[in-house]
């Protein structure tokens, strides 16, 4: 069985975090969405309904499962018997921080890391900006999910 974590924060998730997954989980035989519970991160959703959330955006994918982690990655790689992360590279400047990550993941464990280039349809696009364009009225349809779209509006303007 060849499985991967899609590791993230997915507050909200974004469709360029969903083409990641989709990708992935063609070329996997198991995908598991890790999502980090950070304390010190103040978010818009809960990790409960970012779960609920990323379940029913990946439903069309049987062999994607979700869950929640906290700590290091590479513990909850090792716990869920997953040899390798995926990453989405939108630009560049990702790279740089990516690589750094990659590389001390793998010595701390061994977990390899495996960059998937963003689909250029999405490069620009990040959780963050998705947050600030919905907060003032901007239109992020076509950028993340209907169902997140419907969340967005209904949490920032209701
Ligand atoms: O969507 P994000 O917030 O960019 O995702 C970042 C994430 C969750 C992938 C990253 O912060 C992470 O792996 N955090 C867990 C702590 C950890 O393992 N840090 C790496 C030490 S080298």
């Amino acid at each position: 069985m060849r499985r991967v974590v899609c590791p993230g924060s997915f507050d909200p998730i974004t469709n360029g975090h969903l083409d990641i997954i989709g990708r992935s989980a063609r070329l996997y035989d198991e995908v598991t969405v890790a999502v980090l519970i950070n304390l010190e991160k103040s978010s818009l959703f809960t990790v409960d309904e970012r779960i609920e959330v990323l379940q029913t955006v990946t439903k069309e994918y049987p062999n994607v499962k979700v869950r929640k982690f906290h700590g290091l990655l590479v513990d909850f790689c090792k716990e869920n018997d997953i040899p390798a992360i995926v990453k989405g590279i939108r630009v560049v400047s990702d790279f740089d921080y990516e690589l750094q990550m990659a590389q001390l993941n793998y010595r701390l464990s061994g977990v390899e890391t495996l960059f998937m280039p963003t689909n250029p349809e999405y490069s620009f696009l990040s959780s963050s900006r998705v947050k600030e364009i919905a907060r003032y009225g901007g239109d992020v349809s076509g950028l993340v999910p209907d169902l997140v779209h419907k969340l967005l509006i209904e949490r920032l303007r209701g």
